[in-house]
């Protein structure tokens, strides 16, 4: 198998003409502790920042966990956006950015990948993809978002097997090994038209494309929060992306955030 490197040269020939006038830096790095981390750090500009990297030594997750980043098989990606609002009207974004990685991947004729609530990209159960977002705050200027995305592309049976949930490459979905250049083009074009979509609409228009490809409508399951958890029955998303889900008792809860997993029972109430 040879599996082409990254390479700068070549993700700007991918992208998109219609992206040529927007003022992209991209940052390609052979092995980096953390993408996201290196966006952080990096100065103020006027520019979308993008950074990936072949490998990540300290790869992070959500809730804290390590994320597996070895070299060369899979995609470390992360962009620095801008807000233009209040970043307590966010709410909705990181369903939005998973929606712009599925486009990306329907662009390459992906098909059949759903989302599970909120932000990781699923294929027969097994998860694909999955996004990290932080927030960076400047009293004078405002606050960036680091949109971190970490997907599995030709990461090895036992690789994924070291996991600590099933999990599954692209290469498991088609028998391909992606040029990693191609998808981080995509992922650039998609998220840049999703968020300026999602900054000068919000989120509802996404509400259909989100009712198409959500995993976890009508099933039983368990969401886990800082603050607690609560299992019931999943009912969608509202208009501000939060998840309706109804417990045993019949009240009705909208979380903005959490972990979701399934329950073994699988009897639905109404
Ligand atoms: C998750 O726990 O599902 C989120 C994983 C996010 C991993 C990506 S890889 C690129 C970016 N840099 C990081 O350190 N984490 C994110």
């Amino acid at each position: 198998m040879s599996i082409a490197l990254l390479k700068h040269s070549a993700i700007q020939h991918y992208l998109q003409s219609e992206l040529l006038n927007e003022p992209i830096r991209i940052h390609v790095m052979d092995s980096i502790d953390s993408t996201n981390r290196f966006l952080k750090d990096l100065p103020q500009s006027h520019s979308i920042e993008v950074c990936c990297a072949e490998a990540q030594t300290d790869g992070r997750g959500r809730f804290g966990r390590q994320w597996h980043s070895p070299f060369g098989k899979n995609i470390y990606f992360s962009l620095r956006w801008h807000i233009k609002g209040e970043l307590s009207q966010q709410s909705g974004m990181s369903l939005v950015v998973s929606m712009a990685v599925l486009a990306a991947l329907q662009d390459m004729n992906i098909n059949d990948v759903r989302i599970k609530w909120p932000n990781d990209l699923v294929w027969q159960g097994q998860k694909l993809c999955g996004s990290l977002i932080e927030a960076l705050l400047d009293r004078t200027t405002g606050a960036d978002v680091i949109i971190g995305i970490g997907l599995n592309v030709s990461s090895s049976v036992d690789e994924l097997a070291l996991l600590n949930r099933p999990s599954c490459s692209l290469y498991d979905i088609t028998g391909v090994h992606f040029d990693r250049n191609v998808i981080i083009a995509r992922l650039i074009t998609r998220l840049i038209q999703h968020l300026e979509r999602f900054s000068n609409q919000g989120f509802l228009p996404f509400l259909p494309v989100w009712q198409q490809t959500d995993d976890v409508y009508g099933k039983m399951i368990h969401v886990t929060q800082p603050t607690g958890s609560l299992s019931g029955i999943a009912k969608g998303v509202n208009e501000g992306g939060q998840l309706i889900l109804i417990d045993e008792s019949g009240k009705t809860h909208y979380l903005s955030s959490g972990e979701t997993s399934f329950q073994k029972r699988t009897t639905h109430f109404d």
